[in-house]
């Protein structure tokens, strides 16, 4: 019986042969990633808790991701937070701006296509709490790349922290060239309307963007990811 098998056994997880795989997933979850990533919602908000946390928090990994996107990031993890999580951690002074340090930055775990395409499926059931995310609230419509570029960079401030292409724009938020490809529409629209409904401490501003910008902002870092893609 291999490892996997004995720990999500060990956690009464098996219920049967049709459940083993959801098994393996959250029993790799458990063994592996709860060091560094919350995938229950953490009782403590406090800036202490966002500062000393390892890793991104996953407890509502599935109204965020898209599990391809999942499946392939977890055999082959590429930077997604220039400089890291937390990014003060990693900047330090340089002489005409700050830099990230990369050194103190290790390389993220990889796992293998079976264990990968388990714990994907794991992450996809993490999807509390639901109401995080309104359903439908991204109407999917095209939107002008030259128009959403300038919302994006100049007129609302995004680029400030946030990279449309790899090199551009600041570091100190997730890159979102590749969003496209791994963020869900409706986590995206309700992430960007009300950052602070996924941690009260994050440092991304709420803007109190009105509906059109919220529906051509989403719709830009879609296409985005679509345009890397190629
Ligand atoms: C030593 C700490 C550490 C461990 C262990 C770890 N991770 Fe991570 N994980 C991180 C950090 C740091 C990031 C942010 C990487 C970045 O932004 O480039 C991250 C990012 C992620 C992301 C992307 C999250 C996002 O919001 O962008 C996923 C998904 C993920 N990890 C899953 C896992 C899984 C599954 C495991 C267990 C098999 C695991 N991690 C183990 C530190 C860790
Ligand atoms: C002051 C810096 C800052 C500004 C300005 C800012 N953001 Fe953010 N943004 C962040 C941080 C920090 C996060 C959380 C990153 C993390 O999960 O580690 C974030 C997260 C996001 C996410 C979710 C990314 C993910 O992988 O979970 C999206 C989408 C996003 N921002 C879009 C925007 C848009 C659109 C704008 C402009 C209207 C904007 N941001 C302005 C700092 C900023």
């Amino acid at each position: 019986m291999n490892r996997h098998l004995l720990a999500a056994l060990g956690l009464g997880l098996i219920a049967g042969p049709a459940l083993a795989a959801d098994g393996i997933g959250a029993g790799l979850l458990k063994s592996q990633c709860i060091g560094c990533h919350a995938i229950a919602k953490p009782e403590s908000t406090s800036l202490d808790r966002l500062w000393e946390r390892k890793g991104p928090d996953l407890y509502y990994a599935g109204i965020k991701f898209n599990k391809p996107w999942l499946e392939k990031w977890l055999q082959n993890p590429v930077r997604i937070r220039p400089a890291g999580e937390l990014y003060a951690r990693h900047v330090k002074a340089g002489d005409k701006e700050d830099v990230v340090d990369e050194s103190g930055m290790a390389s993220h775990p990889k796992l293998s296509k079976a264990d990968a395409e388990a714990v994907a499926k794991a992450l996809m059931a993490l999807v509390a709490p639901a109401e995080l995310v309104s359903k439908g609230a991204f109407k999917g419509e095209k939107v002008s790349m030259a128009m959403g570029g300038m919302f994006f960079g100049k007129l609302r401030g995004c680029g400030a922290c946030h990279m449309a292409k790899p090199g551009f724009g600041g570091a100190s938020g997730a890159e979102l060239y590749t969003a496209g490809e791994r963020l869900q529409g409706d986590y995206i629209y309700s992430y960007i309307k009300n950052p602070q409904q996924f941690d009260p401490r994050i440092w991304m501003p709420t803007l109190n963007l009105a509906e059109p910008d919220l529906q051509r902002l989403t719709g830009y870092i879609l296409q985005l990811g679509a345009t890397e893609a190629k």
